[in-house]
């Protein structure tokens, strides 16, 4: 198999823009009518996903160490659609004939032996761990919505009961559907270490016109139903490092690092820990409150909260610790970072500048793990 060609060949095929996933998913559902169920009635706007995501995944066969935890979460993650062993060929059909319908003179058999090896790889690791899966846990779970708190108008704080333990690691995600917006599966990141009575919380922030977001934040009520699908992501504490720990939240990117602090806390010997928490204004430090208190009480964190849109005003007792600016400004600003362990969350446009800024700051590459809310699937 040759992963230079694969990749070359898919890059050739995208350039070819929307035409291409319209073409997958008409030949998907043309040949397998009973497939188109299982997606979101209006598809446009999230048409390119699976294709998009399929033809980067089996270009990157050959970074088969990166490549398998995270396709095993998928295939865990995929049984929440109902998806079984017999589903796979199907699309890996269509895959096929619309690589080789954008492909044109450049398509050839050994092209098309290369693509198939690499599907059936992905694939194959892609079953396995849901089939390993599926003998312990549910294909997905039923939770009950317990407590909802409108922090402010664009975010909400829920806590969800699952009808059984959902295992995961602080840091991770879940795939979530309300039944206001049917098979429209966002994922959010679970705000909590686990705790006995197995809630979990998630802190939501409406995106403007988004479907999914706008039902959690402005609708959703106490009692409610939600579904949850199986945990994923790599945004996980290395259990195996002493090092010291930065934290760097934009908005509700804290979700996943607060689970992570709360982690940390119930170490016998919590590492001394700096949380970097920034948004737009003051207003918009939702959190603010609950993570004083913690501050307060654990002498090993430090909590740094930062506006980058509001000027500081004429003094105020209750904004007095609160930086101004950037967050990559922000933490540079508070000092140079070697040995220690970096965990990012946010939007891209914090993320992406503030990993660049610690890299400076003498924090390892390889010592930064990070998460964009907006694109996870490679
Ligand atoms: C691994 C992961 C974890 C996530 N965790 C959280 C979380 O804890 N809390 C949370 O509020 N959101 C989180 N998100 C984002 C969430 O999944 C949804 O995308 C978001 O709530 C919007 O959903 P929607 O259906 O309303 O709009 P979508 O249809 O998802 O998005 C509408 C448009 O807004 C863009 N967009 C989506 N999210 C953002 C964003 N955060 N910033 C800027 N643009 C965006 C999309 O690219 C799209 O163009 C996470 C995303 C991922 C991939
Ligand atoms: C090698 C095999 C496959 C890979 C790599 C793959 C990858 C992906 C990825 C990355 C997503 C986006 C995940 C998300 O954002 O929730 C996705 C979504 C999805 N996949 Fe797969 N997938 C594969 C096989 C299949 C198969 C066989 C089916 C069966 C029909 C399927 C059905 C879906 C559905 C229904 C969605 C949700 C689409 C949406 O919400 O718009 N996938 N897939």
């Amino acid at each position: 198999m040759d992963a230079q060609r694969l990749k070359d060949s898919f890059a050739r095929v995208a350039q070819q823009g929307d035409e291409v996933a319209l073409f997958f998913y008409s030949d998907l559902f043309i040949r397998n009518p009973q497939l188109r169920d299982m997606f979101p009635i209006g598809m446009s706007a999230q048409r390119e996903k699976l294709l998009a995501a399929l033809g980067n995944i089996v270009a990157q066969v050959d970074n088969l160490p990166a490549l398998v935890p995270f396709l095993q979460q998928l295939g865990r993650d995929h049984r929440k659609f109902g998806i079984v062993a017999e589903h796979y060929p199907a699309v890996g059909a269509s895959l096929l004939a619309t690589l080789r319908y954008f492909s044109g003179p450049m398509w050839n058999d050994d092209l098309a032996e290369d693509w198939n090896a690499a599907y059936t790889l992905v694939a194959k690791v892609m079953l396995e761990a849901a089939n390993e899966e599926g003998l312990a846990t549910p294909a997905w779970w039923n939770a009950q919505v317990i407590a909802v708190e409108r922090r402010r108008f664009d975010i909400s704080v829920l806590r969800v009961v699952p009808d059984q333990p959902l295992p995961y690691q602080p840091g991770q995600s879940v795939a979530v559907e309300t039944a206001a917006r049917p098979r429209h599966w966002r994922y959010y990141s679970i705000a909590n270490a686990p705790r006995p009575d197995h809630t979990l919380d998630f802190h939501v922030r409406l995106v403007d016109g988004g479907p999914v977001s706008t039902v959690l934040v402005r609708t959703l009520r106490v009692g409610d139903q939600l579904r949850l699908g199986a945990p994923i992501g790599t945004l996980t504490l290395d259990e195996e490092s002493s090092r010291d720990v930065l934290l760097v939240a934009g908005s509700t990117g804290l979700a996943p690092l607060k689970a992570i602090l709360e982690q940390l806390a119930r170490r016998p010997a919590p590492p001394r820990t700096h949380l970097f928490f920034g948004a737009r204004t003051r207003d918009a430090l939702y959190d603010l409150e609950h993570l004083s208190k913690l501050a307060a009480e654990l002498p090993w964190l430090t909590l740094v909260p930062a506006v980058s849109d509001e000027p500081p005003g004429p003094y105020r007792a209750d904004t007095a610790d609160i930086e101004h600016g950037a967050l990559p400004d922000v933490v540079a600003r508070r000092g140079l970072w070697p040995g220690h362990d970096a965990y990012v969350c946010g939007p891209p446009a914090m993320v992406t500048p503030t990993v660049e800024r610690l890299v400076q700051l003498g924090v390892s590459r390889d010592r930064i793990r990070m998460e964009t809310f907006v694109e996870v699937q490679r």
